[in-house]
C-alpha cells in the first residue's frame, strides 16, 4: 500500500472565528464531514466545555478521527453515517440545537492518495471511488460498465463540465463492447489520452482526466443530492443565532450552498455571513495547495439584522 497523506484541514482560522462569535461554553458542534479529525480538533482545544457530533460515511476516517480526537472523547460523538441524514438529531428529545455545523465538502488527503481507493488519476489502483464502501454501495467500475453513452456523457457534462463528455463516454463503451471496459483508474486514464487528440489535451490545462475522475466520484457518491439533503437537514438542527458553515472545492457545490443560502434568507431563516465567500489566505494556499480552490460560505439561522460585509 502506498503512502496515506494526511490530511491538512482548511481555513480553520476562519472556521473558529465564525464560530468564536456564538459559542457558549457549553456549546454543540456539528462536524458533517469528520475526515481525519482536523477541524474538530481545533474546535474542542478552543472551546474546552463545548461538544462536538461528527458524520463520516468512510469507516477509515471515523477510525483515524476517533484515535485524533481520543484526548477529548467524553465530549466526542461519532455518527457512522452519511450527513443526509443530519435532521434526525433533532429526534432526540434532549436536542436543543447546534451553535456550529461545518461541512467540509469532497475527499480528503487521506482518500485522495491512497490508490486502493480509487480516487485519483495519478495513481493505479481499482476504480472504487466510494467513500462508504459497505455491501450495496456502486462503485465507478459498475457505472462504467452499466450506464449507457448517453447516461455517461451527462455525468461527465454535468458533474465534470467536461466538454468532450459525449466523445469519452462513446469510447468507453466502445471499448466496452470489446471487452475491454477500463478497470482500473490507470486504465480510465489511458483511455482518455487515447481518446483525446494531443492538442486538445495540451489546451485543457490541467490533467486531462481530472474533469472525468472528479464527475464519478460526484455520481458514485451522489455528492449533490446528498450536499441538497444535507443543507436542510443542517437548518433543521441548528439553535438560533447558530452558523452552518460550508466549505466547496468546486463551482457546483458552491452553487448551491449560494442559492440555498439565499433562498433561506428570502425566507426569513436567517442571513448568509457575507455576500461573498471567504477565500484561504495566501499563506495557506502556498502551504497547503489542496486549498487553493477552498469556498467557505456561512449562514446565521435567526440573524434578519443587515448583512455586514466581513465576518
Ligand atoms: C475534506 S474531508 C474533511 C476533512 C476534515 N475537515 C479534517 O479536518 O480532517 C471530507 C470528509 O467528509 C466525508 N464525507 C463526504 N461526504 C459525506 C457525506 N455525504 N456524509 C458523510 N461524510 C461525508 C468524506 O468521507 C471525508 O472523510
Amino acid at each position: 500500500m502506498a503512502a496515506v497523506g494526511i490530511h491538512v484541514p482548511v481555513m480553520t482560522r476562519e472556521i473558529i472565528a465564525i464560530y468564536g462569535r456564538r459559542a457558549d461554553s457549553e456549546a454543540v458542534f456539528i462536524d458533517a464531514t469528520l475526515g481525519a479529525g482536523g477541524h474538530a480538533l481545533a474546535v474542542l482545544e478552543r472551546f474546552p466545555r463545548a461538544s462536538l457530533i461528527g458524520f463520516d460515511q468512510d469507516e477509515r476516517a471515523r477510525e483515524l478521527a476517533a484515535e485524533r480526537l481520543s484526548a477529548h472523547s467524553s465530549r466526542v460523538r461519532i455518527v457512522p453515517e452519511n450527513f443526509r441524514g443530519i435532521a434526525r438529531l433533532a429526534e432526540d428529545a434532549d436536542w436543543r440545537g447546534a451553535d456550529g455545523i461545518l461541512f467540509d465538502l469532497g475527499v480528503s488527503n487521506m482518500q485522495l492518495t491512497a490508490p486502493e481507493r480509487g480516487f485519483s488519476f495519478n495513481d493505479d489502483g481499482p476504480l472504487d471511488m466510494r467513500m462508504n464502501q459497505s455491501e450495496g454501495t456502486v462503485t465507478a467500475e459498475t457505472l462504467l460498465a452499466t450506464k449507457s453513452v448517453l447516461e455517461l456523457a451527462g455525468i461527465f457534462r454535468d458533474y465534470g463540465e467536461e466538454r468532450h463528455a459525449y466523445r469519452i463516454a462513446k469510447a468507453i463503451v466502445a471499448a466496452r463492447d470489446m471487452g475491454d471496459a477500463p478497470t482500473t483508474t490507470g486504465g480510465l486514464t489511458a483511455l482518455i489520452r487515447r481518446t483525446l487528440p494531443a492538442p486538445v489535451q495540451r489546451k485543457m490545462g490541467a490533467h486531462p482526466a481530472r474533469r472525468v475522475f472528479q464527475a464519478l466520484r460526484i455520481a458514485v457518491n451522489s455528492e449533490l443530492e446528498a450536499l441538497d439533503e444535507g443543507l436542510d437537514g443542517a437548518l433543521a438542527v441548528t439553535a438560533h443565532m447558530g452558523v452552518i458553515a460550508v466549505i466547496s472545492y468546486h463551482s457546483l457545490e458552491d452553487r448551491i450552498v449560494k442559492r440555498r443560502f439565499l433562498k433561506w434568507s428570502e425566507e426569513g431563516f436567517g442571513r448568509a455571513a457575507a455576500k461573498r465567500p471567504l477565500v484561504p489566505a495566501d499563506e495557506e494556499t502556498v502551504c497547503n495547495r489542496s486549498s487553493r480552490s477552498a469556498k467557505l460560505r456561512a449562514f446565521i439561522k435567526g440573524d434578519t439584522t443587515i448583512r455586514r460585509k466581513k465576518y
